[in-house]
């Protein structure tokens, strides 16, 4: 496989997706190679109906182990649908979530540990690693905030958890970029949009040079 493996991660409220929604055409214009865009839990048919059953608030009785198993599953399926294809014709996939997502919001947020989460991604995953992840590091307060003021639907199933949770959730995004220095660069979602967009493509395309134009 030469293809480029991407991912996406941040608590809710980090601006993910308005961040991606610049970047990718930024990133489409400049890669000397086909891209693709995808996102977790979701992008094809199977994993969809899986993010529908995950998200919806009115399954209160969601055990947590059942909600890691259901991610796992989603990913899983996208992974074998989307990412390794296009990995293996040397495409650039950028992903919105990947494993980090289930070790900061289950192993962390559920409280379920990092080592159960760790077993059954590296199961449904056979243990594939993204190339580079961008960490879009937002404090909670914040975060619920936004998610607060820019909600025109009603909140999923993980967002409607409290303060105590989301920080649950980005300190373990923020161990996880410790522990992983190399692959994981945080940038700061606090700043404008715009200054969010371009710290995230000079992070992308100076770690890949190869893979842009200059
Ligand atoms: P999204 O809002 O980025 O589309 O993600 C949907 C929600 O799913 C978000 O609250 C984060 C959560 N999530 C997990 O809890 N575990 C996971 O493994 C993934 C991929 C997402």
């Amino acid at each position: 496989m030469n293809g480029l493996f991407v991912t996406i991660e941040g608590p809710d409220g980090a601006g993910k997706t308005s961040v991606l929604n610049e970047l990718y055409p930024r990133l489409q214009l400049n890669a000397k190679r086909a891209i693709v865009r995808t996102r977790e839990p979701g992008g094809v048919r199977i994993s969809e109906k899986i993010r529908e059953i995950i998200l919806d608030p009115n399954y209160e009785e969601m055990d947590e182990r059942t909600e890691a198993l259901l991610y796992a599953a989603a990913r899983r399926q996208h992974l074998v649908e989307v990412v390794l294809p296009a990995l293996s014709q040397g495409k650039i996939v950028i992903c919105d979530r990947f494993v980090d997502s289930s070790m900061a919001y289950q192993g962390a947020g559920r409280r379920i540990g990092m080592e159960g989460i760790a077993s059954i991604n590296d199961f449904a995953t056979e243990k594939t690693t993204p190339d580079f992840t961008l960490y879009l590091d937002v404090d909670s307060d914040t975060g619920l905030h936004r998610i607060q003021q820019n909600r025109q639907f009603q909140p999923d199933r993980l967002e409607i958890e409290g303060l105590e949770f989301h920080q649950r959730v980005r300190h373990a995004y923020l161990k996880l970029a410790e522990e992983n220095p190399l692959r994981i660069h945080k940038v700061d979602a606090r700043m404008s949009l715009q200054d969010v967009v371009d710290a995230s493509y000079s992070a992308i395309v100076e770690a890949y040079p190869t893979y842009f134009e200059e």
